[in-house]
């Protein structure tokens, strides 16, 4: 009987559709490149650049920040000086979308653009996954060392290595 319950959760739980909101693509990159974070917002003609509050985070740390029409980069993370931009002209046009140079594996996570303009707040998260190189010896004599970009997908529990595609 327990085994019957057991399958029946089991097989239930297989079942139960997962929202479209939680499977996150990740943006994969390669350690030493540079890549952008898109995030879009609502936005109206009318709404002025200095109304706009532009925040990336990574857990606690504030990635990049804009506000008052410019780049306000007080509070951002000493991991990140240097290394983050976001286009004014994309901003006027409801693109926050951020610009990372010099990819490193420390920043290997999940990433929030927050967003507060005249029409409210939008918040977006994204993966992004840093690609390791593993290596391997194949052929016969196994000495040719085969190398390959693998990258860990932090939402998956326990993490699995998945080739990118
Ligand atoms: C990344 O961008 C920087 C600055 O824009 C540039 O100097 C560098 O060559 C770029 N690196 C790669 C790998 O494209």
């Amino acid at each position: 009987m327990m085994r019957i319950m057991r399958s029946l959760i089991f097989s239930l739980h297989l079942l139960i559709p997962i929202p479209a909101a939680e499977i996150s693509v990740p943006v994969v990159a390669a350690p030493g490149s540079n890549i952008t974070l898109s995030c879009s917002f609502p936005r109206s003609e009318t709404d002025q650049l200095v109304n706009l509050i532009v925040v990336w985070v990574y857990g606690d740390e504030v990635v990049h920040s804009y506000y008052k029409a410019i780049d306000n980069l007080q509070e951002q993370s000493p991991a990140y000086r240097g290394r983050t931009q976001l286009s004014p002209d994309q901003l006027a046009v409801g693109d926050a979308s951020l610009r990372l140079t010099g990819v490193r594996a420390s920043d290997h996570g999940k990433y929030t653009c927050d967003v507060a303009n005249e029409q409210g707040r939008s918040k977006k998260q994204i993966i992004l996954a840093v690609a390791v190189t593993r290596c391997a010896c194949s052929g016969a004599k196994k000495t040719t060392p085969v190398c390959k970009l693998w990258y860990q997908h932090t939402t998956v529990k326990h993490g699995s290595l998945h080739e990118p595609s």
